[in-house]
């Protein structure tokens, strides 16, 4: 089986690739630091990363983003940081009153093996008014996906995988390495 290194320090994303590639692939996680540009594009973030990092190809890395349509598509590349200073509450508290909770999620996961290759997933939603849900991370517990009325964290990996930005991603990643 063809080997692949998983780079990132976030479990949560990790479990959700060990569960759509671990049959294709031998996945391993790896923490490993890299570079992150400063810029407005997530693509670019993975894009220079990649230049990072070809000492662990085989590899995937991903980076993704939450853009809220009431804050003009806030917190978008800077959600790491809106995540660990402000949190779910922060942002529940910048919309208290607001009509429009309408949400997207966008992945971007960069392939490094002989070539560079880029996959972008993207998943409508929109913010519930209250945290809910124990499965998942970071925004997951105010995340609605279209269609649904339950967030991820109310949802099991597989069935988040099956509407996610990171499982329609990977479904584009596994298509082009296996095909
Ligand atoms: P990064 O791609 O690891 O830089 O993630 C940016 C921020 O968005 C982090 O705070 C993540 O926790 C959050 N994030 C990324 N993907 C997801 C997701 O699938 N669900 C919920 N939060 C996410």
């Amino acid at each position: 089986m063809k080997k692949l290194n998983v780079i990132t320090s976030n479990q949560g994303k990790y479990e959700e690739y060990k569960d759509m590639l671990a049959d294709s692939f031998s996945v391993s996680m790896k923490k490993v630091h890299y570079h992150e540009i400063q810029t407005d594009r997530l693509k670019d973030v993975v894009v220079h990363a990649l230049d990072d990092l070809v000492d662990h190809a085989p590899l995937i890395i991903d980076d993704s983003g939450l853009f809220i349509d009431a804050l003009n598509d806030f917190p978008g590349v800077y959600s790491a940081y809106v995540m660990r200073t402000l949190g779910c509450g922060g942002i529940l508290k910048l919309l208290e009153g607001e009509k429009d909770r309408g949400a997207r999620f966008e992945c971007m996961i960069g392939l490094l093996e002989e070539d560079k290759k880029i996959f972008k997933g993207v998943c409508k939603g929109s913010i519930s008014h209250e945290i809910r849900g124990e499965h998942g991370f970071g925004y997951d517990p105010i995340f609605v996906p279209s269609g649904y009325d339950i967030t991820f964290a109310e949802m099991k990996t597989d069935q988040k995988n099956e509407l996610s930005h990171r499982g329609k991603a990977m479904k584009q990643l596994l298509e082009y390495t296996l095909s």
